[in-house]
């Protein structure tokens, strides 16, 4: 196990979406989506519950590979 897991903050993967809610939950209606939805995983998007593309530079700075999950209709 990695040594900063115990650390309280060190394990938190949202450092910016609704941080004043106790838990952040989107529910999307499948009928409002046209064709296609690309949803973040990253928690990195400025367009949240949406992936802008942000995870790109996630990426590259930590060497992750997240990336959304896209909702076909
Ligand atoms: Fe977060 Fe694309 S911006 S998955």
């Amino acid at each position: 196990a990695r040594a900063n897991c115990a650390a309280k903050s060190s394990g938190r993967c949202n450092n910016q979406i609704r941080k004043h809610e106790p838990k952040v939950v989107d529910m999307i209606d499948v009928e409002d989506i046209a064709e296609k939805a690309a949803f973040c995983r990253c928690w990195k998007t400025k367009n949240w519950p949406y992936c802008d593309g942000s995870h790109a530079e996630h990426n590259k700075l930590t060497g992750d590979n997240v990336g959304p999950v896209v909702v076909k209709k």
